[in-house]
Protein backbone atom coordinates (compact mmCIF):
# COMPACT_ATOMS: atom_id res chain seq x y z
CA UNK A 1 0.00 0.00 0.00
CA UNK A 2 2.71 2.38 1.00
CA UNK A 3 4.86 1.51 -1.25
CA UNK A 4 2.50 1.71 -4.20
CA UNK A 5 1.62 5.24 -3.33
CA UNK A 6 5.13 6.19 -2.22
CA UNK A 7 6.15 4.84 -6.22
CA UNK A 8 2.93 6.93 -7.75
CA UNK A 9 3.94 10.13 -6.09
CA UNK A 10 7.57 9.54 -7.23
CA UNK A 11 6.30 9.37 -11.20
CA UNK A 12 4.24 12.49 -10.82
CA UNK A 13 7.34 14.41 -8.55
CA UNK A 14 10.33 12.94 -11.12
CA UNK A 15 8.59 15.05 -14.17
CA UNK A 16 8.29 18.10 -11.24
CA UNK A 17 12.76 17.40 -10.93
CA UNK A 18 13.52 16.46 -13.99
CA UNK A 19 11.79 20.65 -14.90
CA UNK A 20 13.52 21.98 -12.23
CA UNK A 21 16.89 21.10 -13.44
CA UNK A 22 16.56 22.25 -17.27
CA UNK A 23 14.70 25.07 -16.88
CA UNK A 24 16.60 28.72 -15.55
CA UNK A 25 14.74 29.34 -12.00
CA UNK A 26 13.11 32.52 -12.13
CA UNK A 27 14.42 33.47 -8.91
CA UNK A 28 17.94 32.61 -9.45
CA UNK A 29 18.75 34.37 -12.67
CA UNK A 30 16.90 37.23 -11.14
CA UNK A 31 19.49 37.60 -7.64
CA UNK A 32 22.09 36.12 -9.67
CA UNK A 33 22.59 39.64 -11.56
CA UNK A 34 21.72 41.83 -8.75
CA UNK A 35 24.76 43.83 -8.53
CA UNK A 36 27.62 43.25 -6.05
CA UNK A 37 25.22 40.40 -4.36
CA UNK A 38 25.32 36.62 -5.29
CA UNK A 39 23.88 34.15 -2.87
CA UNK A 40 26.55 32.33 -1.44
CA UNK A 41 26.64 28.75 -1.30
CA UNK A 42 26.38 26.43 1.62
CA UNK A 43 27.98 22.71 2.39
CA UNK A 44 27.31 21.91 5.94
CA UNK A 45 28.20 18.55 6.35
CA UNK A 46 27.61 16.93 9.92
CA UNK A 47 30.02 13.63 10.75
CA UNK A 48 28.33 10.80 12.80
CA UNK A 49 29.22 9.99 16.38
CA UNK A 50 32.20 12.18 16.26
CA UNK A 51 34.22 12.98 19.15
CA UNK A 52 35.07 16.21 20.17
CA UNK A 53 39.06 14.90 20.54
CA UNK A 54 38.96 13.08 17.05
CA UNK A 55 40.05 15.96 15.09
CA UNK A 56 44.08 16.86 15.64
CA UNK A 57 43.29 20.11 15.46
CA UNK A 58 41.66 19.91 18.74
CA UNK A 59 43.55 17.24 20.57
CA UNK A 60 46.46 16.53 19.08
CA UNK A 61 46.51 12.87 21.00
CA UNK A 62 45.19 11.75 17.03
CA UNK A 63 46.64 12.45 14.24
CA UNK A 64 44.40 11.36 11.58
CA UNK A 65 42.77 14.40 10.45
CA UNK A 66 45.27 16.19 8.18
CA UNK A 67 42.65 17.62 6.03
CA UNK A 68 40.27 18.72 8.82
CA UNK A 69 43.42 20.15 10.41
CA UNK A 70 44.09 21.98 6.92
CA UNK A 71 40.79 23.29 6.94
CA UNK A 72 41.13 24.80 10.89
CA UNK A 73 44.02 26.57 9.45
CA UNK A 74 42.35 28.35 6.68
CA UNK A 75 39.45 28.92 8.40
CA UNK A 76 37.59 29.05 12.23
CA UNK A 77 37.71 26.35 14.44
CA UNK A 78 35.08 26.32 17.22
CA UNK A 79 35.82 25.33 20.73
CA UNK A 80 32.90 25.84 22.38
CA UNK A 81 30.30 24.27 20.06
CA UNK A 82 27.90 22.04 20.79
CA UNK A 83 24.57 19.72 18.64
CA UNK A 84 22.19 20.64 20.26
CA UNK A 85 21.10 16.91 21.14
CA UNK A 86 23.20 13.83 21.41
CA UNK A 87 21.22 11.32 19.62
CA UNK A 88 20.78 11.35 15.56
CA UNK A 89 17.52 11.93 14.33
CA UNK A 90 16.71 15.01 17.17
CA UNK A 91 19.84 16.37 16.58
CA UNK A 92 19.40 16.46 12.70
CA UNK A 93 15.70 17.75 13.42
CA UNK A 94 17.38 20.54 15.15
CA UNK A 95 19.79 21.55 12.77
CA UNK A 96 17.32 21.38 9.81
CA UNK A 97 15.10 23.64 11.88
CA UNK A 98 17.20 26.09 14.02
CA UNK A 99 14.40 24.82 16.91
CA UNK A 100 14.60 22.52 19.78
CA UNK A 101 13.21 19.18 19.75
CA UNK A 102 10.19 19.98 22.60
CA UNK A 103 9.60 22.47 19.94
CA UNK A 104 10.15 20.75 16.58
CA UNK A 105 8.68 17.49 18.21
CA UNK A 106 11.59 15.09 17.50
CA UNK A 107 12.80 13.86 20.65
CA UNK A 108 14.27 10.62 20.21
CA UNK A 109 15.25 8.15 17.18
CA UNK A 110 12.68 7.29 14.43
CA UNK A 111 12.68 3.62 13.84
CA UNK A 112 13.01 0.98 10.46
CA UNK A 113 9.16 1.07 11.53
CA UNK A 114 8.19 4.35 11.85
CA UNK A 115 5.11 5.36 10.18
CA UNK A 116 6.21 9.38 10.06
CA UNK A 117 9.55 11.78 10.85
CA UNK A 118 10.12 15.29 11.49
CA UNK A 119 6.70 17.07 11.70
CA UNK A 120 4.99 18.09 8.23
CA UNK A 121 4.40 21.62 9.29
CA UNK A 122 7.87 22.19 10.55
CA UNK A 123 9.75 23.97 8.16
CA UNK A 124 13.32 22.94 7.13
CA UNK A 125 16.51 24.69 5.89
CA UNK A 126 16.04 23.20 2.37
CA UNK A 127 12.04 24.57 1.96
CA UNK A 128 13.52 27.80 3.13
CA UNK A 129 16.59 27.72 0.65
CA UNK A 130 14.94 26.08 -1.95
CA UNK A 131 12.17 28.76 -1.88
CA UNK A 132 15.06 31.47 -1.95
CA UNK A 133 16.13 29.92 -5.51
CA UNK A 134 18.68 27.32 -4.33
CA UNK A 135 19.31 23.80 -5.77
CA UNK A 136 19.60 22.11 -2.23
CA UNK A 137 20.52 18.24 -2.02
CA UNK A 138 20.96 15.87 0.81
CA UNK A 139 23.59 13.41 0.48
CA UNK A 140 23.95 10.96 3.11
CA UNK A 141 21.63 9.76 6.84
CA UNK A 142 18.27 11.46 6.84
CA UNK A 143 16.88 9.78 9.71
CA UNK A 144 14.12 12.40 10.07
CA UNK A 145 11.38 9.95 8.64
CA UNK A 146 11.45 7.50 5.51
CA UNK A 147 7.70 6.92 4.82
CA UNK A 148 5.85 9.01 2.37
CA UNK A 149 5.79 12.67 2.62
CA UNK A 150 8.57 12.53 5.29
CA UNK A 151 11.44 11.39 3.01
CA UNK A 152 13.39 14.00 2.16
CA UNK A 153 12.94 14.89 -1.60
CA UNK A 154 9.23 16.12 0.29
CA UNK A 155 11.03 18.75 2.86
CA UNK A 156 13.08 20.85 1.09
CA UNK A 157 16.03 18.57 -0.61
CA UNK A 158 15.88 18.46 -4.65
CA UNK A 159 17.87 15.98 -4.30
CA UNK A 160 19.10 13.22 -2.00
CA UNK A 161 21.24 10.03 -2.62
CA UNK A 162 21.89 8.45 0.90
CA UNK A 163 20.75 5.72 3.86
CA UNK A 164 17.33 6.69 5.36
CA UNK A 165 18.45 5.92 8.94
CA UNK A 166 21.26 4.37 10.69
CA UNK A 167 23.54 1.94 8.86
CA UNK A 168 23.41 -0.44 11.38
CA UNK A 169 19.75 -0.32 11.20
CA UNK A 170 19.31 -3.31 9.33
CA UNK A 171 21.55 -6.31 7.84
CA UNK A 172 24.08 -5.46 4.60
CA UNK A 173 25.85 -8.26 3.25
CA UNK A 174 29.15 -6.99 3.99
CA UNK A 175 28.46 -6.32 7.83
CA UNK A 176 31.35 -4.52 9.40
CA UNK A 177 33.19 -4.82 12.10
CA UNK A 178 31.38 -4.22 14.65
CA UNK A 179 27.75 -4.81 13.54
CA UNK A 180 25.59 -7.11 15.32
CA UNK A 181 26.71 -10.27 12.95
CA UNK A 182 23.29 -11.37 11.69
CA UNK A 183 22.94 -13.22 8.27
CA UNK A 184 22.43 -11.21 5.40
CA UNK A 185 20.65 -14.04 3.73
CA UNK A 186 17.91 -16.31 3.95
CA UNK A 187 18.49 -19.79 4.55
CA UNK A 188 21.55 -18.88 6.72
CA UNK A 189 21.26 -21.54 9.46
CA UNK A 190 19.66 -20.84 13.07
CA UNK A 191 23.66 -21.14 14.70
CA UNK A 192 24.73 -18.36 11.75
CA UNK A 193 22.02 -16.22 14.15
CA UNK A 194 23.19 -16.68 17.36
CA UNK A 195 23.10 -12.67 17.66
CA UNK A 196 19.77 -11.90 16.31
CA UNK A 197 18.16 -10.27 18.72
CA UNK A 198 20.65 -7.67 18.14
CA UNK A 199 19.72 -6.63 14.65
CA UNK A 200 17.24 -7.13 12.27
CA UNK A 201 18.13 -9.97 10.25
CA UNK A 202 15.06 -9.52 7.93
CA UNK A 203 15.72 -6.14 6.57
CA UNK A 204 18.45 -5.21 4.21
CA UNK A 205 19.37 -1.23 4.95
CA UNK A 206 18.54 0.42 1.83
CA UNK A 207 20.25 2.98 -0.57
CA UNK A 208 18.08 5.80 -2.06
CA UNK A 209 18.60 7.98 -4.81
CA UNK A 210 15.52 10.48 -4.77
CA UNK A 211 12.66 8.50 -4.09
CA UNK A 212 14.01 5.23 -5.92
CA UNK A 213 16.03 2.25 -4.00
CA UNK A 214 19.03 1.87 -5.62
CA UNK A 215 20.47 -0.75 -3.85
CA UNK A 216 19.82 -2.90 -1.26
CA UNK A 217 21.47 -4.57 0.54
CA UNK A 218 23.66 -1.62 0.67
CA UNK A 219 26.90 -1.98 -0.17
CA UNK A 220 28.78 -0.25 2.69
CA UNK A 221 32.50 -0.68 1.54
CA UNK A 222 31.62 1.73 -1.33
CA UNK A 223 29.35 4.05 0.16
CA UNK A 224 31.91 6.52 0.92
CA UNK A 225 32.84 6.88 -2.64
CA UNK A 226 29.65 6.95 -4.04
CA UNK A 227 28.61 10.04 -1.23
CA UNK A 228 31.89 11.79 -2.37
CA UNK A 229 31.31 11.63 -6.42
CA UNK A 230 27.64 12.70 -5.96
CA UNK A 231 28.65 15.50 -4.02
CA UNK A 232 31.13 16.46 -6.32
CA UNK A 233 28.64 16.30 -9.19
CA UNK A 234 26.10 17.82 -7.52
CA UNK A 235 28.58 21.45 -6.90
CA UNK A 236 29.76 20.85 -10.60
CA UNK A 237 26.40 20.39 -12.04
CA UNK A 238 24.45 23.85 -9.65
CA UNK A 239 27.69 25.82 -10.46
CA UNK A 240 27.89 25.28 -14.02
CA UNK A 241 24.36 26.36 -14.24
CA UNK A 242 24.76 29.72 -12.05
CA UNK A 243 22.53 28.57 -8.95
CA UNK A 244 23.24 28.93 -5.47
CA UNK A 245 23.73 25.15 -3.57
CA UNK A 246 23.17 23.77 0.05
CA UNK A 247 24.45 20.91 0.12
CA UNK A 248 23.70 18.78 3.38
CA UNK A 249 26.28 16.09 3.79
CA UNK A 250 25.34 13.74 6.67
CA UNK A 251 28.30 10.97 6.67
CA UNK A 252 27.90 7.66 7.44
CA UNK A 253 31.26 8.07 9.48
CA UNK A 254 32.55 7.75 12.93
CA UNK A 255 28.95 6.11 13.77
CA UNK A 256 29.61 1.89 13.53
CA UNK A 257 30.08 -0.63 11.84
CA UNK A 258 33.06 0.97 10.82
CA UNK A 259 33.66 -0.15 7.26
CA UNK A 260 36.03 0.95 4.66
CA UNK A 261 37.01 0.92 0.83
CA UNK A 262 40.02 -0.58 1.94
CA UNK A 263 39.77 -2.78 5.21
CA UNK A 264 43.57 -2.49 6.43
CA UNK A 265 42.41 -2.54 9.91
CA UNK A 266 41.49 -6.50 9.18
CA UNK A 267 45.50 -6.32 10.08
CA UNK A 268 46.79 -7.28 13.84
CA UNK A 269 47.54 -4.12 15.33
CA UNK A 270 45.23 -1.76 13.18
CA UNK A 271 43.36 0.81 14.32
CA UNK A 272 40.13 0.40 13.17
CA UNK A 273 38.46 3.71 14.42
CA UNK A 274 41.23 5.75 13.04
CA UNK A 275 41.48 3.90 9.80
CA UNK A 276 38.08 5.27 9.64
CA UNK A 277 38.83 8.20 10.35
CA UNK A 278 41.07 9.23 7.84
CA UNK A 279 38.37 7.84 5.36
CA UNK A 280 36.30 10.36 6.28
CA UNK A 281 39.13 13.15 6.61
CA UNK A 282 40.01 12.22 2.98
CA UNK A 283 36.24 12.68 2.07
CA UNK A 284 36.21 15.75 4.19
CA UNK A 285 39.50 16.88 2.06
CA UNK A 286 38.11 15.84 -1.39
CA UNK A 287 34.61 18.66 -0.82
CA UNK A 288 36.99 20.79 0.15
CA UNK A 289 38.92 20.83 -2.49
CA UNK A 290 35.89 20.63 -5.11
CA UNK A 291 34.84 23.82 -3.35
CA UNK A 292 38.04 25.28 -3.73
CA UNK A 293 38.39 24.49 -7.29
CA UNK A 294 34.60 25.16 -8.53
CA UNK A 295 33.80 27.99 -5.78
CA UNK A 296 35.76 28.95 -3.64
CA UNK A 297 35.20 32.54 -3.12
CA UNK A 298 31.31 32.01 -2.83
CA UNK A 299 31.04 29.29 -0.72
CA UNK A 300 30.65 28.63 3.12
CA UNK A 301 31.51 25.22 4.16
CA UNK A 302 31.08 24.02 8.26
CA UNK A 303 31.81 20.73 9.47
CA UNK A 304 30.38 19.65 12.72
CA UNK A 305 29.23 16.50 14.73
CA UNK A 306 25.51 14.98 15.44
CA UNK A 307 26.14 14.09 18.81
CA UNK A 308 29.66 12.95 20.63
CA UNK A 309 31.04 9.43 20.66
CA UNK A 310 28.86 6.26 21.30
CA UNK A 311 30.82 5.23 24.68
CA UNK A 312 29.22 0.89 24.67
CA UNK A 313 31.06 0.36 21.37
CA UNK A 314 34.93 0.97 22.99
CA UNK A 315 37.45 0.67 20.72
CA UNK A 316 34.90 1.73 17.89
CA UNK A 317 34.17 4.92 19.47
CA UNK A 318 36.03 8.19 19.65
CA UNK A 319 37.29 10.55 21.68
CA UNK A 320 35.86 12.87 23.98
CA UNK A 321 39.27 14.75 24.46
CA UNK A 322 39.52 16.55 27.71
CA UNK A 323 35.54 16.47 28.22
CA UNK A 324 35.21 13.17 30.21
CA UNK A 325 32.54 14.14 32.41
CA UNK A 326 34.01 11.90 35.32
CA UNK A 327 31.62 13.19 38.33
CA UNK A 328 29.59 10.51 36.14
CA UNK A 329 32.09 7.74 34.90
CA UNK A 330 33.54 7.59 38.55
CA UNK A 331 29.93 6.48 39.37
CA UNK A 332 29.03 4.07 36.17
CA UNK A 333 27.59 4.89 33.49
CA UNK A 334 28.89 7.19 29.82
CA UNK A 335 29.09 10.41 30.01
CA UNK A 336 29.41 10.79 25.89
CA UNK A 337 26.56 10.14 23.70
CA UNK A 338 22.72 10.20 24.80
CA UNK A 339 24.42 12.19 27.67
CA UNK A 340 24.09 15.84 28.44
CA UNK A 341 28.02 15.56 29.49
CA UNK A 342 30.25 17.70 27.33
CA UNK A 343 31.43 14.29 25.66
CA UNK A 344 27.90 13.49 24.76
CA UNK A 345 27.42 17.20 22.53
CA UNK A 346 30.51 19.61 22.68
CA UNK A 347 31.68 18.51 19.30
CA UNK A 348 34.46 19.12 16.64
CA UNK A 349 33.57 22.36 14.49
CA UNK A 350 35.20 23.97 12.15
CA UNK A 351 34.07 27.05 9.28
CA UNK A 352 35.43 28.09 6.02
CA UNK A 353 34.88 30.55 3.29
CA UNK A 354 38.05 31.79 1.60
CA UNK A 355 38.48 35.69 2.24
CA UNK A 356 35.28 35.40 3.97
CA UNK A 357 36.34 34.33 7.67
CA UNK A 358 39.52 34.94 9.27
CA UNK A 359 42.07 32.28 8.72
CA UNK A 360 43.82 30.34 11.12
CA UNK A 361 41.14 31.40 14.19
CA UNK A 362 39.66 30.04 16.86
CA UNK A 363 36.86 31.12 18.60
CA UNK A 364 35.96 30.29 21.93
CA UNK A 365 31.99 32.06 21.76
CA UNK A 366 29.40 29.23 22.67
CA UNK A 367 27.30 28.42 19.68
CA UNK A 368 25.22 25.64 18.75
CA UNK A 369 23.83 23.39 15.59
CA UNK A 370 20.84 25.07 16.15
CA UNK A 371 22.46 28.74 14.68
CA UNK A 372 23.57 27.07 11.12
CA UNK A 373 19.18 27.83 10.42
CA UNK A 374 19.69 31.25 11.06
CA UNK A 375 22.62 32.48 9.71
CA UNK A 376 22.42 30.61 6.64
CA UNK A 377 18.88 31.98 6.17
CA UNK A 378 20.69 35.38 6.72
CA UNK A 379 23.11 35.16 4.37
CA UNK A 380 21.10 33.80 2.04
CA UNK A 381 19.07 36.86 2.35
CA UNK A 382 15.71 34.65 2.76
CA UNK A 383 13.20 35.25 5.70
CA UNK A 384 12.59 33.28 8.89
CA UNK A 385 9.29 30.63 8.79
CA UNK A 386 7.18 33.12 10.58
CA UNK A 387 5.15 32.01 13.65
CA UNK A 388 7.75 30.37 15.66
CA UNK A 389 10.42 30.65 17.55
CA UNK A 390 14.21 29.74 17.41
CA UNK A 391 15.95 28.48 19.88
CA UNK A 392 19.64 28.96 17.41
CA UNK A 393 20.71 32.76 16.31
CA UNK A 394 22.48 34.48 13.07
CA UNK A 395 26.08 34.41 13.95
CA UNK A 396 27.47 35.07 10.66
CA UNK A 397 29.32 38.33 12.10
CA UNK A 398 30.78 35.23 14.87
CA UNK A 399 32.33 33.38 11.36
CA UNK A 400 33.17 36.57 9.94
CA UNK A 401 35.57 37.55 13.15
CA UNK A 402 33.66 40.79 13.76
CA UNK A 403 31.23 39.88 17.05
CA UNK A 404 32.33 37.67 19.81
CA UNK A 405 28.44 37.49 20.83
CA UNK A 406 27.43 33.91 20.66
CA UNK A 407 24.55 32.50 23.32
CA UNK A 408 24.54 33.06 27.34
CA UNK A 409 22.71 30.44 27.94
CA UNK A 410 22.11 27.07 26.00
CA UNK A 411 20.01 23.97 27.01
CA UNK A 412 21.20 20.38 26.65
CA UNK A 413 18.18 18.09 26.23
CA UNK A 414 17.61 14.25 27.40
CA UNK A 415 18.11 12.51 24.04
CA UNK A 416 16.79 9.08 25.33
CA UNK A 417 19.15 7.81 28.13
CA UNK A 418 17.16 9.16 30.70
CA UNK A 419 13.82 10.81 31.98
CA UNK A 420 11.15 11.98 29.84
CA UNK A 421 12.12 12.41 26.42
CA UNK A 422 13.28 16.01 24.94
CA UNK A 423 13.30 17.36 28.75
CA UNK A 424 15.79 20.18 29.13
CA UNK A 425 18.26 18.00 31.80
CA UNK A 426 21.35 20.16 31.59
CA UNK A 427 21.63 23.77 30.63
CA UNK A 428 24.35 26.53 30.40
CA UNK A 429 25.27 29.78 31.81
CA UNK A 430 28.03 30.88 30.20
CA UNK A 431 30.87 29.19 32.10
CA UNK A 432 28.79 27.28 34.38
CA UNK A 433 26.88 24.07 34.18
CA UNK A 434 23.79 23.21 35.54
CA UNK A 435 22.46 19.45 35.98
CA UNK A 436 18.91 18.72 36.74
CA UNK A 437 18.93 15.14 35.72
CA UNK A 438 21.78 12.89 35.12
CA UNK A 439 22.57 8.91 34.29
CA UNK A 440 21.24 6.19 32.16
CA UNK A 441 23.58 5.61 28.82
CA UNK A 442 25.66 2.68 29.21
CA UNK A 443 29.36 2.89 29.00
CA UNK A 444 32.22 0.74 27.59
CA UNK A 445 32.31 -1.63 30.56
CA UNK A 446 28.92 -2.15 30.58
CA UNK A 447 27.67 0.05 33.14
CA UNK A 448 24.69 2.75 32.91
CA UNK A 449 24.80 5.19 35.12
CA UNK A 450 21.82 5.41 37.70
CA UNK A 451 19.14 7.76 36.78
CA UNK A 452 19.32 10.58 39.29
CA UNK A 453 17.69 14.23 39.73
CA UNK A 454 19.37 17.02 41.38
CA UNK A 455 17.17 19.89 42.74
CA UNK A 456 19.11 21.65 43.57
CA UNK A 457 21.11 21.33 40.47
CA UNK A 458 24.36 19.64 40.01
CA UNK A 459 26.48 23.23 39.00
CA UNK A 460 30.07 22.68 37.35
CA UNK A 461 32.27 25.48 36.42
CA UNK A 462 33.59 24.62 33.14
CA UNK A 463 36.25 27.37 32.92
CA UNK A 464 38.37 25.54 35.67
CA UNK A 465 37.16 21.99 35.35
CA UNK A 466 35.97 20.97 31.83
CA UNK A 467 36.14 17.07 33.10
CA UNK A 468 33.12 17.80 34.89
CA UNK A 469 34.75 16.26 38.45
CA UNK A 470 33.74 18.21 41.17
CA UNK A 471 30.56 20.34 41.24
CA UNK A 472 30.34 23.39 43.35
CA UNK A 473 29.96 22.82 47.22
CA UNK A 474 26.36 24.60 47.08
CA UNK A 475 27.11 26.72 50.06
CA UNK A 476 29.50 29.10 47.85
CA UNK A 477 29.03 32.68 46.84
CA UNK A 478 29.75 31.01 43.48
CA UNK A 479 26.86 28.42 43.35
CA UNK A 480 24.54 30.80 45.43
CA UNK A 481 25.14 33.52 42.36
CA UNK A 482 24.64 30.88 39.73
CA UNK A 483 22.10 29.04 41.35
CA UNK A 484 18.92 31.95 40.52
CA UNK A 485 20.15 32.13 37.02
CA UNK A 486 20.03 28.82 36.00
CA UNK A 487 16.42 28.38 37.35
CA UNK A 488 15.45 31.39 36.37
CA UNK A 489 16.90 30.39 32.60
CA UNK A 490 14.88 27.14 32.59
CA UNK A 491 11.39 29.00 33.96
CA UNK A 492 12.07 30.74 31.05
CA UNK A 493 12.79 28.55 28.28
CA UNK A 494 9.94 26.39 29.36
CA UNK A 495 7.39 29.22 29.47
CA UNK A 496 8.67 30.19 26.01
CA UNK A 497 7.81 26.79 24.72
CA UNK A 498 4.53 26.61 26.33
CA UNK A 499 3.57 29.93 24.81
CA UNK A 500 4.89 28.68 20.89
CA UNK A 501 3.48 26.76 18.16
CA UNK A 502 5.06 23.46 18.67
CA UNK A 503 4.53 20.28 16.44
CA UNK A 504 4.01 16.91 17.94
CA UNK A 505 5.73 13.50 16.36
CA UNK A 506 4.31 10.25 15.52
CA UNK A 507 6.47 7.89 16.58
CA UNK A 508 4.20 5.00 15.69
CA UNK A 509 5.08 1.99 14.32
CA UNK A 510 4.22 -0.19 11.38
CA UNK A 511 6.39 -2.62 9.82
CA UNK A 512 4.96 -2.47 6.13
CA UNK A 513 6.62 0.68 5.83
CA UNK A 514 10.12 -0.45 6.17
CA UNK A 515 12.13 0.65 3.15
CA UNK A 516 12.04 -2.08 0.57
CA UNK A 517 12.62 -2.38 -2.75
CA UNK A 518 10.60 -5.79 -4.07
CA UNK A 519 8.08 -6.09 -1.77
CA UNK A 520 7.66 -10.23 -2.90
CA UNK A 521 10.94 -10.51 -2.20
CA UNK A 522 11.63 -12.09 1.48
CA UNK A 523 14.35 -9.64 3.04
CA UNK A 524 13.85 -6.60 0.20
CA UNK A 525 17.21 -7.58 -1.99
CA UNK A 526 17.03 -6.06 -5.56
CA UNK A 527 19.81 -5.68 -8.49
CA UNK A 528 19.74 -2.53 -10.32
CA UNK A 529 22.26 -0.37 -10.93
CA UNK A 530 24.56 -0.22 -8.37
CA UNK A 531 24.77 -3.56 -7.19
CA UNK A 532 26.42 -5.30 -9.68
CA UNK A 533 29.11 -5.61 -6.37
CA UNK A 534 26.90 -7.85 -3.52
CA UNK A 535 26.55 -11.11 -3.56
CA UNK A 536 23.22 -12.65 -4.16
CA UNK A 537 21.12 -14.67 -2.05
C1 LIG B 1 16.79 13.33 -8.65
O1 LIG B 1 16.02 14.53 -8.74
C2 LIG B 1 16.66 15.58 -9.42
C3 LIG B 1 15.79 16.78 -9.43
O2 LIG B 1 15.27 17.07 -8.22
C4 LIG B 1 16.92 15.18 -10.85
O3 LIG B 1 17.59 16.20 -11.54
C5 LIG B 1 17.77 13.96 -10.87
O4 LIG B 1 17.93 13.54 -12.22
C6 LIG B 1 17.13 12.86 -10.06
N1 LIG B 1 18.07 11.77 -10.03
C7 LIG B 1 17.70 10.51 -10.23
C8 LIG B 1 18.76 9.51 -10.32
O5 LIG B 1 16.52 10.21 -10.32
C1 LIG C 1 48.20 29.24 13.12
O1 LIG C 1 48.27 29.84 14.39
C2 LIG C 1 49.19 29.21 15.26
C3 LIG C 1 49.09 29.79 16.64
O2 LIG C 1 48.28 30.89 16.69
C4 LIG C 1 50.59 29.38 14.69
O3 LIG C 1 51.51 28.74 15.51
C5 LIG C 1 50.63 28.72 13.31
O4 LIG C 1 51.87 28.94 12.72
C6 LIG C 1 49.53 29.27 12.42
N1 LIG C 1 49.48 28.48 11.21
C7 LIG C 1 49.37 29.01 10.00
C8 LIG C 1 49.33 28.07 8.86
O5 LIG C 1 49.28 30.21 9.82
C1 LIG D 1 17.30 41.06 0.43
O1 LIG D 1 15.91 40.84 0.34
C2 LIG D 1 15.12 42.00 0.38
C3 LIG D 1 13.66 41.63 0.31
O2 LIG D 1 13.41 40.46 1.00
C4 LIG D 1 15.46 42.88 -0.83
O3 LIG D 1 14.70 44.07 -0.76
C5 LIG D 1 16.92 43.19 -0.83
O4 LIG D 1 17.26 43.87 -2.00
C6 LIG D 1 17.74 41.92 -0.73
N1 LIG D 1 19.14 42.26 -0.57
C7 LIG D 1 20.07 41.89 -1.43
C8 LIG D 1 21.43 42.33 -1.13
O5 LIG D 1 19.82 41.20 -2.39
C1 LIG E 1 1.45 30.88 16.41
O1 LIG E 1 0.79 30.90 15.18
C2 LIG E 1 -0.24 31.91 15.09
C3 LIG E 1 -0.85 31.79 13.71
O2 LIG E 1 -1.21 30.50 13.45
C4 LIG E 1 0.35 33.28 15.29
O3 LIG E 1 -0.67 34.23 15.31
C5 LIG E 1 1.12 33.33 16.59
O4 LIG E 1 1.77 34.56 16.70
C6 LIG E 1 2.14 32.21 16.64
N1 LIG E 1 2.84 32.20 17.91
C7 LIG E 1 4.16 32.41 18.02
C8 LIG E 1 4.73 32.31 19.39
O5 LIG E 1 4.87 32.66 17.05
C1 LIG F 1 1.97 22.17 13.68
O1 LIG F 1 0.65 21.68 13.74
C2 LIG F 1 0.13 21.53 15.04
C3 LIG F 1 -1.22 20.86 14.95
O2 LIG F 1 -2.02 21.50 14.01
C4 LIG F 1 0.08 22.87 15.71
O3 LIG F 1 -0.39 22.73 17.02
C5 LIG F 1 1.46 23.48 15.73
O4 LIG F 1 1.43 24.76 16.26
C6 LIG F 1 2.07 23.53 14.35
N1 LIG F 1 3.47 23.93 14.41
C7 LIG F 1 3.92 25.02 13.83
C8 LIG F 1 5.37 25.28 13.90
O5 LIG F 1 3.20 25.78 13.25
Amino acid sequence: MEILLLKGLFSVLASCFLGLFYYQHPLVSASGKRSGYKKPNFVIILADDIGWGDLGSNWNLRKDTPHLDKIATEGMRFIDFHSAASTCSPSRASLLTGRLGLRNGVTHNFAVTSVAGLPLNETTLGDVLKEAGYLTAVIGKWHLGHNGPYHPNFRGFDYYLGIPYSHDMGCTDTPGYNLPPCPACPGHTAAMRKHQEDCYPEIALPLFENLTIVQQPVDLTSLAAKYTEKAIQFIQYASQRGHPFFLYIALAHMHVPLTLAEPTWDLPGQDPYGANLREMDALVGRIKDEVDSTAKENTLLWFTGDNGPWAEKCDYAGSVGPYTGRWQTRSGGSSAKQTTWEGGHRVPTLAYWAGKIPANATSPVMLSTLDIFPTLVSLANASLPPNRQFDGMDVSEVLFGRSNKGHQTLFHPNSGAAGKYGEIQALRVDQYKAFYLTGGAKACDGSIGKERRHQPPLIFNLQHDIQEAAPLDIETAEYRAVLPVANKALLDILWNIATDNVSTADYSHDPAVTPCCNPRHLVCRCQLAYSNSFQRC
